[in-house]
């Protein structure tokens, strides 16, 4: 996007598919973080993600490579190589080579895979919780009933994970009766959490035909891939809303939604709840075409009334970009006192 400040992909774990789409013995081609990769399940059920070249002759593995127990095999000369990347096995040699495809460490977290990305190939530094309206009876689970996937979009996950400090967009794009009021905004590590007040609908609207409703709009953060929007209106629902940078230009949204039931429920979501679902995807798709277009401003001039948070947010979110921690550690040595011996 014009004028981003960081080109090289955040540092976190980001979304790249939901968990019942890999099963034991799958592999798929895929690219994020600008790099070609691989993702398979192994026999045992782990999630591995490698970069998709293989080590030996450079045969991209998704190309007819196949998985064998815990590791993948080379469709062009069959070498084996497992989820961290190492040889294994050279079929017509005594032993294997000490070369190494790059690895990504990855996981099933939520319903949804997810894998760690840091520029630097370091390990991961946080894990993801559960979330609790994962596997809730009183919910509905996001498979199958509600997600949905976007793809070939032209902004950063850093646009969405800004949005959740916006309160004013929400009357403008979200077509809210009045902007919400920011109530709470913590952060702690890669952790951050932002409270909304927030009202919901208009009077004799389809699935508020009461009126306005008053409620709160809870958002976590896990990094800038990583958000769970819980809405606390007309409806409980938590949502989570991730976005994963392909390349410098484009990031694939995925968007999961876990609806509570009420009292009659049935086992899946009946027309008004599908509907409520339904408005959640065209809420969300609401932002993107602002997202795609926009041109981003740093430092952007924000007033008190709208958001006294957005400037620290986005200092929160400096860490996640390998640029702006080199800057920020060069800046902090700039002002350290010259050594006085
Ligand atoms: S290129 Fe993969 S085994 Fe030769
Ligand atoms: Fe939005």
């Amino acid at each position: 996007m014009k004028d981003f400040p960081y080109k090289i992909a955040p540092t976190g774990w980001f979304q790249v598919g939901w968990s019942h789409e890999l099963a034991p013995g799958e592999l798929r081609s895929m690219r994020y973080f600008g790099q070609d990769l691989v993702c398979f399940r192994t026999a045992s059920g782990q999630i591995k993600v490698l970069d998709a070249y293989c080590g030996h002759l450079g045969a991209h593995l998704g190309v007819g490579g196949t998985v064998s127990g815990e590791n993948v095999v080379c469709p062009f000369h069959g070498w084996s190589w497992n989820g961290q990347g190492r040889n294994t096995d050279i079929p017509y040699s005594e032993r294997p080579v000490k070369v190494c495809i790059r690895h990504y460490p990855a996981v099933d977290s939520n319903g949804v895979i997810l894998v760690w990305h840091d520029p630097d190939g370091g390990p991961p530094t946080w894990e993801m919780p559960q979330l609790p309206e994962y596997g809730r009876p009183d919910y509905f689970a996001a498979n199958p009933h509600a997600m949905r996937k976007w793809t070939g979009l032209r902004f950063p996950p850093q646009l969405a994970a800004e949005n959740t400090v916006d309160p004013m967009h929400f009357r403008y794009v979200h077509r809210a009766p009045r902007a919400t009021v920011i109530e709470k905004f913590s952060t702690q590590g890669e952790y951050a959490y932002v409270l909304h007040d927030y009202a919901y609908g208009r009077h004799g609207g389809d699935l508020t035909p009461g009126g306005t409703v008053d409620g709160q709009l809870e958002v976590e953060l896990w990094g800038v891939g990583i958000i769970v929007f819980r809405m606390k209106v007309y409806v409980e629902a938590a949502q989570l809303v991730n976005v994963t940078p392909v390349d410098d230009e484009t990031s694939e949204m995925f968007f999961s939604i876990w609806l509570r039931k009420n009292d009659r429920s049935a086992e899946a979501p009946d027309e008004h709840e599908r509907r409520v679902i339904e408005e959640q995807f065209r809420q969300v798709a609401m932002d993107i075409p602002i997202w795609e277009n926009m041109r981003y401003t740093a430092p952007a001039p924000i007033v008190k009334e709208e958001s006294p948070t957005y400037q620290n947010f986005r200092k929160w979110s400096r860490q996640f970009y390998v640029e702006a921690t080199r800057e920020d550690a060069a800046a902090a040595s700039a002002r350290e006192p010259a050594s006085t011996h």
